[in-house]
């Protein structure tokens, strides 16, 4: 090849660095026929012109949605686009590449597809992959995750928070932000192919949150915006037989006292109502976030409201294990005991909130590297090695949840581990939120 075919070629490579989009990952984009994707773009982009081209066959992208927002941000100096898709039909296959016509060359991203999520009450079962503290470095579970995404093992995601490990960080690439933007490249296989739900944890603090919002202004835009809320921070959104409800827990122990706060508590309050009013048609409450309720300063303010306007699980993470608990009421600090069968693999009409731990995704702070069913009598199972679960709403009153370890990266012979466990409620509602009886309920 001759040196200037070299330059040439190389050039034309450094251009579709900089103008082809990449970091693409969806949400649900409010409404049932919608999808919301978000994306970015290294270079300067024609904002009035970039968007995403879809069609039901990849030979066939005839159709285009600009960008509804645009704009550059400075934290990971890359330019950052939202887009919502509307009018998809349930159960449709649609192709996609996100890029800008403007630009002649090189210009749209690697092409990839989704199922539209069928979000109705009647629709099929849907499993929900969920986990927390997933990072860049160490992302133990991504070969599992990927592999999941390939085979149907998942339908959608909830990332609970503490997302690369830290967005913010240069991680030593000698460019701010890098981790951010190296890890939503790492898990686009996942997150730009079914909606990648996700909620703020600690790790996303920084600067008001600034990466979490920018990155995932999507949700913002659209999703957020639909649930009545102002920002990606907390927001709601409907799936099958479920009301799904993110806090961004980090609130209570960043800002206490701040307006943001009373603004989530007032949004939380009037959700959770809203929710209930709709129980007939989606009787499963459930909500997730970064921590847990005695992990996080402040808790009781969202804690009685989960337990007292009926919320039936709530997931988190930011301690690197798995954890299951009994139902617990944080207004006399009793477990249900009274809820689980003899080997705790069946909840039966708990009387509180079924707390899940799952911060073992893996990132560069490892989690201890061991399992058993740990001796505490109020939490039946436990795990210390890397891992993931998957929930799955079978109809109104059983819903089933799985974790299982995911196979070690670096060869190690840590033993797998699974939990499972039924969760049945016959009467889905709001609970008495005064003192229990003798039993503590
Ligand atoms: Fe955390």
């Amino acid at each position: 090849m001759s040196l200037s075919r070299l330059v040439l070629l190389a050039s034309a490579v450094e251009i579709s660095a900089r103008f082809q989009p990449h970091q693409i990952h969806l949400a649900f984009g409010g409404e049932p026929d919608s999808i919301a994707v978000d994306f970015a773009t290294d270079a300067d982009v024609n904002c009035t012109s970039t968007g995403v081209a879809f069609g039901t066959s990849p030979a066939a992208l005839n159709m285009f949605v600009p960008a509804s927002s645009c704009y550059y941000f400075a934290g990971a100096l890359q330019w950052q686009s939202q887009v919502k898709l509307t009018g998809l039909k349930a159960g449709t296959t649609y192709y996609y590449t996100a890029g800008s016509p403007a630009i002649q060359h090189v210009s749209w991203s690697e092409m990839y597809s989704f199922v539209m999520p069928d979000t109705s009450p009647t629709s099929p079962p849907q499993r929900v992959a969920i986990f927390a503290d997933f990072g860049y470095f160490n992302s133990e579970s991504l070969p599992a995750l990927i592999a999941g995404a390939y085979t149907g093992a998942y339908d959608w995601v909830i990332h609970a928070g503490d997302i690369a490990y830290d967005m913010d960080w240069d991680g030593g690439f000698g460019k701010i932000g890098a981790v951010g933007s190296e890890f939503l490249l790492a898990v686009e296989p996942i997150a730009a192919t079914r909606p990648y739900m996700v909620s703020p944890g600690n790790h996303e603090c920084a600067n008001n949150f600034t990466h979490y919002r920018n990155r995932f202004a999507a949700l913002t835009n659209f999703t957020a915006k639909a649930s009545g809320s102002p920002s990606n921070l907390f927001y709601s959104f409907d799936s099958g037989l479920a009301h799904y409800i993110s806090i961004d827990t980090e609130l209570f122990d960043e800002f206490e006292g701040d307006e943001l706060v009373h603004n989530m508590l007032t949004w939380l309050k009037a959700d959770l109502t809203k929710a209930n009013a709709n129980r007939h048609i989606r009787p499963w409450l459930m909500a997730f976030g970064h921590k847990c309720s005695y992990m996080a300063q402040n808790s009781s303010l969202w804690e009685s409201l989960f337990y007292s306007y009926g919320v039936d699980m709530y997931f988190c993470g930011h301690v690197h294990s798995y954890r299951r608990w009994l139902p617990f009421n944080p207004m006399t600090n009793v477990y249900d005991t009274a809820a689980a069968n003899k080997d705790a693999s069946v909840y039966t009409n708990p009387r509180a909130v079924v707390p899940i731990v799952t911060g073992a995704a893996g990132c560069q702070e490892p989690p201890a590297a061991h399992c058993n069913n740990d001796p505490k009598s109020t939490s039946p199972s436990y795990c210390g090695n890397y891992g993931f679960g998957i929930l799955e709403i079978a109809n109104a009153t059983h819903a089933h949840w799985t974790w299982n370890t995911t196979v070690p990266l670096n060869g190690s012979s840590a033993p797998k581990f699974s939990d499972d466990l039924w969760v049945i409620v016959d009467n889905h509602g709001p609970r008495t939120t005064q003192q229990g009886d003798a039993s503590g309920f």
